[in-house]
């Protein structure tokens, strides 16, 4: 049997771990693994590969993806996708493996509605924002770069009597957001998920900066398109010199954490394994309660991802 892999929209860290998990696995088979360069787009102009060790090799640390991606508005056409099952034909490919976002995985139930395919998607965005797992590759390693920023950013916020707004990435999910004003100490996080309410906080900060506060740390999603908004008020309202830093791609980059290995790991073995015992799978890999399944790929993209109760009510305990 010939599989494939590829990678569609942001390229998260732990990919790689992936790619190279997949060719490994797929050969301990004896099946034939297959990489797809560029995306979607490369699936289209038949950038297809048959893999060997060595595209593999030396790659397990590297963030990024070593297949590259791409987001793709010639797969909306029908012509388009018809060109790209007929070049998965052509290379004999009856599975494949996608490590993609929200967007990805939709585009992908389009094509596996319409062709007859093995197909399975594997979670893999930052943001954290896919329906029905508790968990994206790429997650760790972005919060991760987030809490060494925050924490450099705090040093000097600190020494300066100044205030920082942090934008974080995360599209319309206030993932990202929460849990690195959490774990990063922040006074204040502002998420599309949750109205913005300044009143209480500006009477509760202000008391302790006559106290004796000298600085504050706010994180705002990008989501929330209120980067300005709230910038203007925390200048007006504490009386402290406010500086904005947004942390933007470097959120994507860096070398994959233990645990975004691990899940990659995880995620590919469990996805292998489906499409070798299954002919015609339409699935996602999904992790919850610390166990992988597989469920739709139709649930997961007519749902939306929601963030857990705990981390919407974490916002009023920050401070
Ligand atoms: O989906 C991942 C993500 O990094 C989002 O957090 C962000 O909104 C978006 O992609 C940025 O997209 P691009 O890399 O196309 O600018």
């Amino acid at each position: 049997m010939a599989l494939a892999i590829m990678c569609s929209g942001g390229d998260a860290p732990g990919m790689n771990p992936a790619i190279k998990k997949f060719v490994d696995y797929v050969y301990k088979k004896r099946e034939k693994p297959y990489l797809i360069y560029d995306g979607l787009e490369g699936l289209i102009d038949n950038k297809i590969k048959e893999a060997t060790h060595k595209d593999v090799a030396g790659i397990m640390h590297n963030g990024g993806t070593i297949i590259r991606s791409s987001r793709s508005k010639r797969f909306f056409e029908y012509a388009f996708r018809q060109q790209a099952y007929e070049n998965l034909k052509y290379h004999g490919i009856t599975g494949l493996i996608v490590l993609g976002g929200d967007g990805s995985f939709r585009a992908m139930e389009k094509f596996s509605s319409e062709f007859d395919l093995n197909f399975i998607g594997i979670p893999s965005t930052i943001d954290n924002d896919i329906y029905g797992t508790e968990y994206c590759l790429g997650v760790d390693t972005a919060l991760n770069v987030i809490r060494d920023a925050l924490d450099k950013i705090r040093d000097t916020a600190s020494s300066f009597n100044r205030a920082f707004l942090v934008e974080v990435m995360g599209r319309d999910c206030g993932y990202l957001a929460i849990i690195s004003a959490i774990i990063g100490g922040a006074e204040i996080c502002v998420i599309p998920e949750t109205p913005f309410q300044p009143e209480k906080l500006t009477q509760r900060l202000q008391e302790e900066i006559k106290e004796g506060r000298n600085y504050i740390l706010a994180i705002v999603a990008e989501g929330t398109k209120k980067t300005t908004e709230i910038h203007n008020w925390m200048e007006e309202s504490f009386g402290l010199e406010t500086r904005v830093s947004i942390l933007g791609h470097i959120q994507r980059g860096g070398n994959p954490t233990v645990y975004d290995r691990m899940m990659a790991f995880e995620f590919t073995i469990t996805a292998i394994d489906y499409l070798l015992s299954h002919h015609h799978s339409n699935k996602v890999v999904v992790f919850q309660k610390g166990a992988f399944n597989l469920i739709d790929i139709d649930e997961v993209v007519s749902n939306k991802y929601q963030l857990p109760q705990h981390y919407l009510d974490a916002i009023n305990y920050l401070d």
